[in-house]
């Protein structure tokens, strides 16, 4: 069958195509609903059928007979480890965890923090909530306490699962101390943090609430998985929006398991017993649905990698991985090419490996930049994939469907709509584009099984986010065109959100802690191009008046403000202090003018500036500052 065939069938018949992709998995009780409207405008798929998914990733290969098939392999350079976990120890460890969360009170409905590094122990935690219908919210690593303790006190967690320590590189990360001071700033106090001890060598002070993860397994009983509804909400996932507070996404159990392993099939083109490895971190969606969920149901092999692309302990590392494993397909974000492309250009690392196993190489996160992508594709000589998706979906919605049909790859596009994705390019007033016309990136409902079931406790955040802006169509956030053959183009978001590293971050909540400094007026904090992680944030200040701060110390201070409110991962590491900022008449800030000129010296001034005479002085602090491409200008 052609991808237009395939995709065609998914758009004019939904029920029918996704009640095909459902009986792909074995369910406790097959749905007789297979899609119905929801309260909150969204959708529900195969409400009434109920599955486990925990059952789904493990119990159902052992009973299969795959026991003794490698289900992780986990490679941890910064702590020398390499070992593989079976689908019978998977099943083990996850049973018999899940059965010490349950000695502890847990059960299904109850919500639990998982706060782990990339070890093993992250991806047994949530397989044994989801056994239990515990409603996991994993938190990445590079957020700061105060970040945790927002979503603890959204969440409510019952319990915190944590490790003591991660390592990046060569740094020693406090994971249970940053719990702990979460705790401490959290309203909502959870009853138990569950602790793995990495027996890393550092001193960890004990608190009432602790409970040793080794001890607990060790004592309790393997627990079976209890059958939940399709809608069971398997996780909350917070992500960056428009404000801000993160917004919490909640997704169903049977969508997104239907999904999953639809996609494994036909976006990533992975048979079952096949290796795959999505060099991600199980913190970000990429994590859950293609480290975890994904090849897991599809009885893959994944691979955990607790490293970096460069400096654990070169730019050669993916590609030990590659040959290691024989990895099939592999996932990463363009900036970590980026990164290896900048520390080994000719790819002459690569030459030590033999990376034939290697069908197919994707990338998504963030745009990829046409020369990453021909520098991999050279290098690695095979297709190489950019598809486009969000926390939001859970799985891909623009992709080259190789499962299906390896259309030609158009570089700078992330080709077209996966099935189920009506995506629609649509202008301001709604009606759609002309080709090659830029609008906004929507897609006509119903969405397909595996997206968000709604934003946790926040509805109305939900139907105004995603809803309410364009009736009939969800909202991406992102801008984008199609050209004339139909290939999608995502241009960038269309808010405040930024893309740094792959990591999706917002500026506005920058923004609320560079404004709380005591000496500063106001702030503007936005996205600029970078080299290596494709944005990074930088912020302008004003100060109040009669402020004697000098910038230099300024700029330490919010900088540490933003890595202790939000984590090292905001990579903000730039102020800049500013006499005013241009706005509009109406007062509003000029941010995307700011850009515009830090990035390039193309830029247009709006006819609504207050005080036209302002954008030379920030041209000149700019330029001070080595940002935007004056020198250009002047040749
Ligand atoms: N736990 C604790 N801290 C973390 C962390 C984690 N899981 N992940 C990142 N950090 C910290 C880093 O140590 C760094 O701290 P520093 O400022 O003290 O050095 C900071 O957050 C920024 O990290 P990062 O954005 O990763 O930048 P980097 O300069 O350390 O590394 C790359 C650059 C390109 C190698 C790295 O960004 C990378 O591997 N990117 C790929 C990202 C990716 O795969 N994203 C997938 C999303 S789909
Ligand atoms: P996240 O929810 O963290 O996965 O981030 C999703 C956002 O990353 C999207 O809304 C896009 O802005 C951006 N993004 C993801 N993949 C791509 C891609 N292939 N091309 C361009 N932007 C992308």
């Amino acid at each position: 069958m052609s991808y237009n065939e395939l995709y065609l069938e998914s758009i004019q018949n939904p029920e029918g195509f996704w009640k095909k992709q459902a009986q792909e998995l074995p369910w406790y009780s097959f749905p007789t609903e297979i899609l119905m409207n929801a309260p909150n405008g969204g959708s529900h798929w195969f409400a009434d059928g109920t599955l486990n998914m925990s059952y789904l990733c493990i119990d159902r290969h052992v009973e299969a007979g795959y026991g003794d098939q490698v289900a992780i392999y986990y490679d941890s350079p910064v702590t020398n480890t390499r070992s593989g976990i079976t689908f019978l120890q998977l099943q083990n460890e996850v049973s018999k965890l899940a059965g010490g969360l349950q000695r502890l009170g847990l059960q299904k409905g109850d919500t639990a923090i998982v706060y782990m590094p990339m070890i093993p122990q992250a991806i047994y935690a949530m397989l044994a909530c989801a056994r239990l219908g515990v409603v996991h919210s994993v938190v990445f690593g590079g957020f700061a306490p105060h970040e945790l303790a927002i979503r603890i006190d959204d969440c409510k967690p019952k319990a915190i699962i944590t490790a003591s320590n991660g390592i990046e590189i060569n740094k020693i990360i406090p994971y249970k101390p940053f719990v702990d001071e979460a705790i401490t700033l959290a309203k909502h106090q959870p009853e138990k943090v569950v602790i793995y001890d990495r027996k890393l060598g550092v001193h960890i002070p004990s608190q009432d609430y602790d409970v040793d993860y080794d001890s607990l397994v060790e004592t309790s009983e393997p627990v079976e998985p209890v059958p939940l509804e399709a809608t069971h909400p398997l996780y909350i996932l917070y992500t960056s929006g428009t404000t801000g507070t993160p917004k919490g996404i909640v997704r169903d159990t049977g969508g997104y398991a239907t999904a999953l392993k639809f996609s494994m099939k036909y976006v990533y083109g992975v048979g079952p017993g096949e290796v795959y490895w999505a060099a991600s971190d199980v913190g970000w969606v990429v994590g859950h649905s293609y480290i975890v969920y994904g090849p897991l149901l599809n009885r893959n092999t994944t691979v955990l990698f607790e490293g970096k692309p460069i400096k654990t302990p070169d730019a050669s590392t993916f590609w030990r991985v590659i040959a290691e494993y024989k990895v099939g397909v592999m996932f990463t974000a363009p900036t970590a090419i980026r990164a290896i492309k900048k520390e080994d250009p000719t790819g002459a690392l690569l030459e030590k490996y033999d990376l034939s196993s290697l069908k197919y190489q994707f990338l998504a996160g963030e745009r990829c930049d046409i020369s990453t992508l021909e520098w991999t594709k050279e290098k690695l000589n095979v297709p190489v994939i950019d598809h486009w998706w969000q926390t939001e979906s859970g799985w891909p919605m623009l992709a080259n469907m190789v499962g299906v049909e390896l259309q030609s790859v158009k570089p700078g596009s992330a080709s077209f709509p996966v099935c189920g994705y009506d995506i629609q390019i649509i202008g301001v007033d709604g009606n759609p584009c002309a080709a090659n016309e830029e609008g906004f990136v929507v897609a006509k409902l119903p969405l397909p099984p595996g997206c968000l079931l709604d934003v946790w406790n926040n509805t109305p955040r939900f139907i105004s986010g995603y809803l309410e802006r364009f009736p009939g169509y969800y909202f991406s956030g992102d801008g984008g065109y199609r050209d004339e053959e139909g290939y999608v183009y995502i241009t960038g978001r269309v808010d405040d959100i930024i893309n740094v590293a792959g990591h999706r971050l917002s500026t506005a909540e920058m923004e609320e802690i560079v404004a709380s400094h005591p000496a500063i007026a106001e702030c503007a904090v936005f996205g600029i191009y970078c080299e290596l992680k494709g944005q990074r944030p930088l912020g302008l200040a004003v100060l109040k008046s009669g402020m004697e701060i000098s910038s230099e110390r300024l700029e330490k201070e919010v900088v540490q403000d933003v890595r202790n409110e939000i984590g090292a991962v905001a990579s903000f590491k730039q102020l800049l202090v500013v006499k005013r900022l241009p706005k509009t008449r109406s007062g509003k800030i000029l941010r995307k003018l700011l850009r515009n000129i830090a990035d390039t010296s193309e830029y247009s001034v709006p006819s609504t500036i207050d005080d036209v005479a302002i954008i030379d002085k920030i041209k000149e602090i700019y330029r001070l500052n080595n940002l935007g491409n004056f020198k250009q200008q002047a040749v």
